[in-house]
């Protein structure tokens, strides 16, 4: 999905994508080692690297929060959970990161982080921790879900020391992680490459792909968006992008009033489940949930179109999915993706049915009033491109 729509034209980075983890883990022990040396250097009075990187980025920025210095009217997102001097931390953390690994100017904040580095995605990861773990006031019982905004009385107030520390064991944690090793081989030959973009919408040629992996969001309204919050922020984005980003996410609560999506809704059981939603006595079945499932089948249909328009003939999918409730009334969300995906041409093959003992909608005290079981089945459907 993309992060980063607001900055398609923007400068790319000279930094090669890659994701070499054979080669990544000697190159993070010789950077942890030169952290080591830099550590030791620092307690005989020079600088260490995580200070380096500090202060770094103080340099331009002392006590300042903001982000963007060509937009001073724009703050820094961090501001919404942290104070004035803990997001300076923060922000100083990143933009050393940024200039030293993945683009020297100073000004990319948002900065290109379409094709950064994996050693600036290991720093970013790390920092990425530092920030979401200092978040409690923020969260709320329901995982997926992180405030937009808190009090000022209620934001965290971590000091310079306290961040750095953290930051330091965040790559100690990660680099211990990535020292265990995978345990499936990989090719050591093997070149991968992340791209971003919308399933509506992807930059790959036409014919052009052998293997499908996919997950799509249930049709749960869980706001992915809001979960990754602490991360955006980091990244530079706020509540703007997070606008925008929530209008290309599939599934994702917050659905446009005006117009219905374009596209259709060519799944039977789809079509009966929306029926059902309309006819339900609930407040707001008919005008908010069913405008939600309706965008949400319009936009399933329109990933599959991009799937269809990408796969190779004869190409695999394996397309992961999950049945839902509305109410007392259920979505099974594999049948209607077989349904849509058979009518752009895949066949399915076969279908492994997982039971999953307890979903995300037991944590809503409300669901109980429509029924008392929160199993759901999660279901892996294999399908070839006719
Ligand atoms: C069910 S989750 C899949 C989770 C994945 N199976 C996993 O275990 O992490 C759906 C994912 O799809 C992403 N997503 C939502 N809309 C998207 C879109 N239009 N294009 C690409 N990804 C999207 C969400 O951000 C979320 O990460």
């Amino acid at each position: 999905m993309s992060y980063s729509t607001a900055r398609c034209g923007a400068k790319k980075s000279k930094a090669r994508p890659s994701v070499e983890w054979n080669g990544l883990v000697p190159v993070l022990c010789g950077v942890l080692d030169s952290l080591r040396r830099g550590c030791s250097r620092h307690r005989r009075g020079r600088p260490n690297q995580s200070a380096c990187l500090g202060s770094m980025g103080r340099r331009r920025n002392n006590s300042c929060p903001r982000l963007d210095e060509e937009n001073p009217g724009r703050s820094d997102p961090l501001l919404a959970w942290f104070t004035p001097r803990s997001s300076a931390v923060l922000r100083s953390l990143q933009r050393s990161i940024h200039r030293l690994l993945v683009s020297p100017d100073e000004a990319a904040v948002p900065g290109p982080i379409d094709r950064i580095s994996s050693l600036a995605a290991f720093f970013y990861v790390a920092l990425f921790l530092v920030t979401r773990t200092r978040l409690r006031s923020a969260t709320t019982s329901n995982p997926t879900w992180i405030k937009g905004a808190i009090p000022i009385t209620k934001r965290a107030r971590p000091s310079k020391e306290t961040l750095y520390e953290a930051f330091r064991k965040a790559q100690g944690s990660l680099s211990t992680f990535l020292g265990m090793g995978s345990p499936v081989p990989l090719a050591p030959e093997a070149d991968a490459c992340v791209m971003h973009g919308s399933s509506t919408s992807l930059n790959l040629p036409s014919d052009s792909v052998d293997v499908i992996i996919t997950s799509p969001p249930y049709c749960t309204r869980i706001d992915y968006v809001a979960s990754v919050r602490p991360e955006l922020a980091i990244l530079g984005y706020g509540d703007r992008e997070a606008k925008l980003l929530r209008h290309l996410s599939l599934g994702n609560p917050t659905v446009p009033r005006e117009s219905r999506l374009p596209g259709k809704v060519d799944s039977k059981t789809a079509r009966t489940f929306l029926a059902d939603v309309l006819s339900h006595p609930s407040k707001a079945s008919e005008t908010y949930y069913l405008r939600y499932f309706d965008t949400y089948f319009r936009m399933l249909g329109n990933s599959l179109n991009e799937l269809r328009r990408v796969a190779k003939q004869g190409a695999a999918a394996f397309v992961v999915a999950q049945d839902s409730y509305y109410k007392e009334v259920r979505l099974d969300l594999p049948r209607v993706l077989t349904e849509m995906a058979r009518e752009r041409g895949w066949k399915l093959n076969r279908q492994f049915d997982f039971p999953v003992d307890r979903t995300m909608a037991a944590i809503n005290p409300l669901a109980r009033k429509h029924r008392d079981s929160f199993r759901a089945i999660e279901s892996v459907l294999l399908m070839t491109k006719a």
